[in-house]
């Protein structure tokens, strides 16, 4: 079983990004040939933030009411993940990860929870129900980056510690983080991994489900 969290980023650039959605859904539909199971938890990404963005113009000032159009956004973007993978799919998208779901299907779809955090937290809560070791982040950025040196550097593996030094310790609506730092530190206190991969390029995602290689950032 593998749980991945599909950045929205990688659903929707300008358009759809049929062109991703596609290869994604061949990708997945022949590791469910070789008898692999995947949960896979959808973010919202630019199309969220587009719509927290014009809220704040429009003056929503409160957090939760941002976070819940957010999370409106990921159910979206889920619905239509779920309808790529209908026929192998559990037939509800999960948006409540506390639910007790026993789930024969090969694939269980879920979204945004509640106001708070991303989906990166969705995917950890789940990753520790259904006793995954990693959560695959998939995203649009090669590495985790730092600054040394006025110079940005891709890192390979970081502690959770190391980690949570590097990215915003608050939490706010729309927060860009490779990982959300609430969900950072639920993943540290699980002692769950995080993989942060490109995936724009699935070959990386391959090497690491074939060979357990991480061509990215290793987290915990
Ligand atoms: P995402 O999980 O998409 O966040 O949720 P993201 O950082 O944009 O991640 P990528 O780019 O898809 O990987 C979008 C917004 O929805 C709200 C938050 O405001 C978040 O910024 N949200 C999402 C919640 O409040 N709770 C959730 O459980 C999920």
């Amino acid at each position: 079983m593998y749980v991945i969290s599909l950045g929205g980023s990688l659903i929707v650039k300008k358009e759809i990004n049929v062109e991703f959605l596609r290869k994604f859904r061949n990708f997945i539909l022949n590791y469910l040939k070789k008898g692999k199971k995947f949960i896979i938890v959808v973010g919202g990404g630019k199309t969220a933030r587009k719509y927290q963005l014009g809220a704040k113009k429009l003056k929503i000032k409160s957090k939760n009411d941002l976070d819940r159009l957010g999370i409106t956004v990921t159910k979206l973007n889920a619905y239509l993940v779920y309808l790529l993978f209908k026929k192998y799919s559990f037939p509800q998208i999960i948006d409540n990860p506390q639910k007790n779901i026993n789930f024969k299907e090969k694939i269980l779809i879920a979204c945004g929870w509640k106001p708070g955090f991303s989906t990166d937290y969705v995917a950890t809560f789940l990753a520790k129900k259904y006793k995954a070791k990693f959560v695959i982040n998939l995203t649009n950025v090669d590495y985790v980056y730092v600054k040394r040196k006025k110079r940005k550097i891709g890192v390979k593996t970081l502690s959770w510690d190391e980690y949570l030094r590097i990215i915003p310790k608050k939490w706010r609506p729309g927060l860009f983080s490779p990982f959300d730092p609430v969900a950072s530190q639920l993943a540290k206190r699980f002692k769950i991994k995080c993989i942060i991969l490109n995936g724009n390029n699935l070959s990386l995602l391959k090497e690491f489900l074939e060979k357990g290689v991480v061509r990215g950032t290793l987290i915990g």
